[in-house]
């Protein structure tokens, strides 16, 4: 009979430490729905990640590891308690479902924006531009900016161009 053949996707698969009950993997997705000024995860994230929890492994969607690290509108933190406390309450939920949850740890860097900072800096990256990678600040020219922006002008999706290095380093 057909539905007695197993389910390759169905069978347990050990992974490390790992023994997953199945090999449904979900793939790490920014819903952008930490939208308040913390990048604090929430209710609604925890009941997202919840109603997934029977998947062999959930991987989170890409969290920031520094408030410098962000580039990407309404994406999570990790960097402080507040925000720590909102993963916990969604971890806890997953564990309560017998599910498992991977962090995918983000830094956004060259391809951050300045709109993102509110105080003057700007986006960290590891490199200036690839032809002199000994570590700069990134620096963006406005005129040839045309990514998408939200009703409060900020950029809904990184800049893609490559960063120019700061001229007064
Ligand atoms: C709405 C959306 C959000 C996504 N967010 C992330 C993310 O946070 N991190 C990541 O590594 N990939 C992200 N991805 C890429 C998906 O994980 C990727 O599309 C998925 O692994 C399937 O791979 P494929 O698009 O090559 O088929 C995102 C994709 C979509 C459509």
């Amino acid at each position: 009979m057909l539905n007695q053949i197993p389910q390759p996707l169905l069978q347990p698969r050990r992974l490390g430490d790992l023994l997953l009950p199945n090999r449904v993997v979900m793939a790490p997705l920014t819903r952008g729905r930490a939208n308040n000024p913390g990048h604090v995860p929430n209710d609604l994230m925890r009941e997202y990640y919840e109603q997934r929890a029977t998947a062999g492994l959930i991987i989170s969607e890409g969290i920031w590891v520094s408030e410098d690290g962000q580039g990407w509108l309404g994406a999570p933190g990790i960097y402080n308690r507040e925000q720590v406390a909102g993963w916990k309450a969604i971890t806890d939920a997953i564990h309560g479902k017998g599910g498992r949850i991977f962090a995918q740890l983000w830094h956004q860097g060259a391809v951050s924006h300045p709109s993102f900072f509110h105080d003057g800096r700007l986006p960290l990256a590891a490199i200036g531009d690839r032809s002199d990678a000994d570590g700069a600040r990134c620096e963006w020219n406005d005129d040839d900016d045309n990514s998408a922006r939200d009703d409060a002008g900020r950029h809904s999706a990184s800049h893609r161009r490559l960063p120019q290095r700061r001229k007064d380093r």
